[in-house]
């Protein structure tokens, strides 16, 4: 009953030939897998090219991120309303590279899911430990204050219009992808502790995988119960191995 989400998250990656190869490459494998939304997330700078490229196709896109304000002095930022403006239909919020890098805490991360959701767009709420955390088992506190921070801002019903990703931060980037045993429990006690708010919420909210997912691994993730998708980086910057996880996710 919820439909698989497999979208790619594009990083400081790209040009302007290197996106119109990819998202041309992905027209045919993303309308193959018709019941799997597919979408991709580029640096902000390519938005108006990749509206234009993916137009008429089954490929949607959203952002890397958003402000928290819609408009004023804020140099450098990205409004959620002209995100939507540009024909994004997600915004990623939270990713551990924000949290981390730009020092965006759980209140920010909130306020930004807040911003998205008024402004039109779906949140992808990016969750997860750091391998210290892992390591302490402290993966269930960790991801459960930091969906604590949004219900407390956003409600918990404000989950009928989002998406979780979790995203072990010891996965992301290095090769190490958490064993698909081990996504799922933790996919699955995210599930649990969004139904002790709204069981209604927790059973349709996609729960999505991130974190060295790629062309081998992602069959065995996206079979567990509570893997809804894939938010996958590396992976997504070709043609042949993003495809090949749509096609597992179908
Ligand atoms: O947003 C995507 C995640 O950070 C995963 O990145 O697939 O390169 O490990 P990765």
């Amino acid at each position: 009953m919820r439909q698989p989400l497999i979208m790619g998250n594009w990083k400081l990656n790209g040009t302007k030939a290197s996106v119109e190869a990819l998202i041309n490459g992905l027209k045919a494998p993303a309308a193959a897998a018709a019941n799997v939304e597919v979408a991709v997330c580029p640096s902000v700078i390519f938005l108006g090219q990749v509206e234009q490229l993916t137009a008429g196709s089954a490929i949607k896109f959203g952002s890397q991120d958003a402000d928290l304000h819609t408009a004023g002095a804020f140099t450098g930022e990205n409004s959620p309303v002209m995100l939507k403006e540009f024909g994004c239909k997600y915004a990623l919020v939270g990713h551990s590279e924000r949290r981390t890098l730009h020092a965006e805490t759980d209140a920010v991360v909130a306020a930004k899911y807040v911003a998205i959701q008024a402004a039109g767009l779906i949140p992808v709420l990016c969750i997860g430990e750091t391998l210290e955390q892992f390591e302490a088992n402290e993966t269930n506190a960790v991801v459960e204050a930091q969906l604590k921070a949004v219900i407390d801002v956003a409600g918990i019903e404000s989950f009928a219009n989002a998406v979780v990703a979790y995203e072990p931060v010891w996965a992301i980037g290095t090769g190490k992808t958490a064993t698909p045993e081990i996504a799922q429990t933790v996919h699955a006690h995210i599930r649990a502790y969004l139904a002790g708010f709204n069981a209604a919420v927790a059973a349709k909210v996609q729960v999505l995988y991130g974190g060295s997912m790629n062309a081998a691994n992602a069959a065995e993730l996206l079979a567990q119960t509570d893997i809804d998708g894939g938010l996958i980086g590396g992976a997504s910057l070709k043609v042949e191995d993003f495809s090949t996880i749509i096609a597992a996710a179908a």
